[in-house]
């Protein structure tokens, strides 16, 4: 049993097609077993979602989910990939709001809100990603940033909504740059998006995870900060070898025993 709930997020991205989906599955299993407390989520490119699935079955603590869908059920939209037909393969969960998916194809605040409202509609859990950029970061804007980041949620989801709803801080410098936040950098912003959905309401406790270059030797020291639900990896999440020991290692960590961050003076 864990200390308490935590989820393991993984993102293959643009990684792994179908036999390798399927090769990583099998590893996998002999390196796990189900721990009361914990979840273990995939998020495979949208082509072996369904292989794994059918892999992982026999796993209730596994589910595993699209790294990205659109809001329409069906129609004229190129390229996309609806609700409908993630969980007719298997996938409980969905990512949204990725900062590759905001950066790298242009994907609004709107947008995310309406996929996220379309996921929780739908029935399968919305794991919806807001984060800055370096440049954001640098100009003292993030606490703007991620406010403007979730009052496009709120602005779209009832109060009640957020009881389905889980959420990934991934500061958009730390991804994949090998630059991760320091625990207290990551408790403080996950503290502000609990207060920023206070002050707007939302009684109920939000799960955040935390995304950026995490990997076996620092998701223990992260995952001390009592503000932390879990973590959302991308390359430390390819082989299965690597994140099953990065799981395991999480596992261990202690929340410390002062709880949240240390207050800088200044
Ligand atoms: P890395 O773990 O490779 O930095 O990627 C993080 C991420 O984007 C997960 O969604």
């Amino acid at each position: 049993m864990t200390e308490r709930n935590l989820t393991f997020a993984a993102n293959w991205k643009m990684n792994h097609g179908v036999a390798a989906a399927r090769a990583f599955a099998q590893k996998f299993l002999t390196h796990t077993s189900p721990v009361e407390g914990r979840r273990l989520w995939f998020f495979p490119p949208a082509v072996s979602i369904g292989a794994l699935s059918e892999a992982m079955k026999g796993r209730p603590d596994i589910w595993v989910g699209a790294q990205n869908v659109h809001w329409e059920p069906k129609g004229a939209y190129t390229g996309g990939i609806s609700i409908p037909m993630v969980t007719e393969v298997g996938a409980r969960l969905t990512l949204v709001g990725h900062s590759e998916r905001r950066h790298l194809f242009g994907e609004t605040d709107e947008q995310v809100a309406r996929k996220t409202r379309a996921a929780l509609v739908a029935g399968i859990t919305p794991l919806v990603c807001v984060g800055e950029t370096l440049a954001e970061r640098d100009g003292g804007r993030t606490e703007q940033v991620i406010v403007r980041q979730i009052g496009a949620l709120l602005g779209m989801l009832t109060a009640g909504d957020w009881r389905d709803v889980v959420l990934a801080y991934e500061p958009v410098w730390a991804i994949g740059t090998g630059k991760n936040a320091t625990p207290d950098d990551a408790a403080q912003i996950h503290e502000l998006i609990r207060m920023e959905l206070g002050r707007k309401g939302v009684k109920v406790k939000v799960p955040i995870l935390y995304g950026g270059s995490v990997n076996s030797g620092n998701v223990a020291s992260l995952l001390t900060r009592p503000q932390l639900n879990g973590v959302l990896v991308g390359g430390a999440s390819l082989t299965p070898e690597g994140w099953a020991e990065l799981i395991d290692r999480g596992s261990k960590a202690k929340v410390r025993p002062s709880g949240g961050f240390d207050m800088v003076e200044g």
